[in-house]
């Protein structure tokens, strides 16, 4: 008999396809993101699950699962995991990370860019039919090149962003929980600065991090009111990294000139002063989203899957385990 899993949303037909050689699979085809109790029944007689960053996996849903060995996060990040609760059931949790460094980080300088310089502000302006003549201080922006950019939270991501820089001929400063190694450092030209410093340094700040407890309003109004007036800031890490209601507060009073954001709090909400303001560009978590890139994050989690369950050269050892700990369990 196959192991039974549950794929938690759509994804890729070829990648379920693929899962269906090797296991009894349970599709999404309405694509409704399941809370907590929908999930744990679906769970309640799976070996396995893929899941993305929408589905909550606790400890309610894993005492509804007992037989759940394996839970394949279709994305990077993974605050969507209860981890201790995962360890101590002894379920494996993967993610899928690497594939999309690059790709999120050409994301991270497209909305950078958008940003700084105001080009969906200036399209919808234009789209409105309100060009009527060219003039010397239309959508005035912010220098990209030469500027200083920081960036919080320098793990893949981070340094991919870093490299990006060069070619701009910026001055990079960055924030982490630790320091890179020299030549890290020097291969990103990054040096390494306080939150502080890097705050009130830079003119775009760009934020990489990854979302725990810890890391909850990382930018609050403290923070916002640390920045220059002129400076922009990026999110693509997680929403709940910012305070969205006091980014919204900054930006309709210019406590800074604009940002960019991949991810908020509550999201697929927004919260609605941030619709209201202008000098915001919005996306609705994107970053990932290269057509070859989402299909290297499925096949990723299927990977995971398909080893953690016993099956192929990695049986019993998914290539992106998170606990290892629980192995032999
Ligand atoms: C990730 O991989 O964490 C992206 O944000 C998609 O959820």
């Amino acid at each position: 008999m196959k192991p039974k899993i549950l794929v938690a949303r759509a994804i890729f037909p070829d990648v379920i396809e693929r899962l269906t050689r090797y296991f009894e699979v349970e599709t999404n085809d309405a694509d409704v993101i399941m809370p907590p109790a929908q999930l744990a029944a679906h769970l309640a007689d799976k070996d396995g699950a893929l899941t993305t960053a929408s589905e909550r996996v606790d400890a309610t849903v894993l005492a509804a699962a007992p037989k759940l060995r394996v839970v394949a996060n279709m994305a990077v990040g993974y605050n969507n995991f209860d981890l201790d609760a995962m360890t101590a059931k002894g379920v494996m949790a993967t993610n899928t990370p690497d594939v999309l460094n690059e790709t999120t980080a050409d994301f991270g300088w497209a909305l950078l860019m958008a940003t700084a310089r105001r080009i969906t502000e200036s399209e919808r302006w234009l789209r409105e039919g309100r060009w009527d003549k060219w003039a010397y201080d239309m959508f005035l922006g912010a220098d990209i090149h030469g500027a200083t950019l920081g960036i919080i939270g320098m793990g893949r991501i981070g340094q991919a962003i870093a490299r990006r820089a060069a070619g701009f001929n910026m001055h990079v400063v960055y924030h982490n929980r630790s320091r890179l190694d020299a030549t890290l450092e020097a291969a990103c030209k990054a040096s390494y600065v306080g939150k502080d410093e890097l705050l009130r340094s830079a003119d775009h700040v760009i934020l990489v991090l990854p979302y725990s407890a810890a890391t909850h309003h990382t930018i609050g109004a403290a923070e916002l009111a640390q920045m220059k007036p002129t400076a922009t800031l990026v999110n693509l890490a997680r929403g709940g990294i910012v305070d969205d209601a006091a980014l919204a507060r900054a930006l309709a009073e210019k406590r800074i000139a604009a940002a960019g954001l991949d991810v908020f709090e509550g999201e697929p909400n927004v919260h609605p002063d941030l619709l209201t303001v202008p000098n915001v560009v919005l996306t609705p978590h994107i970053a990932s989203a290269s057509a070859a890139t989402r299909r290297g994050m499925a096949n990723l989690a299927a990977d995971n899957l398909i080893a953690a369950l016993g099956f192929g050269a990695d049986a019993g050892r998914p290539p992106c385990l998170l606990n290892p700990s629980v192995l032999g369990k």
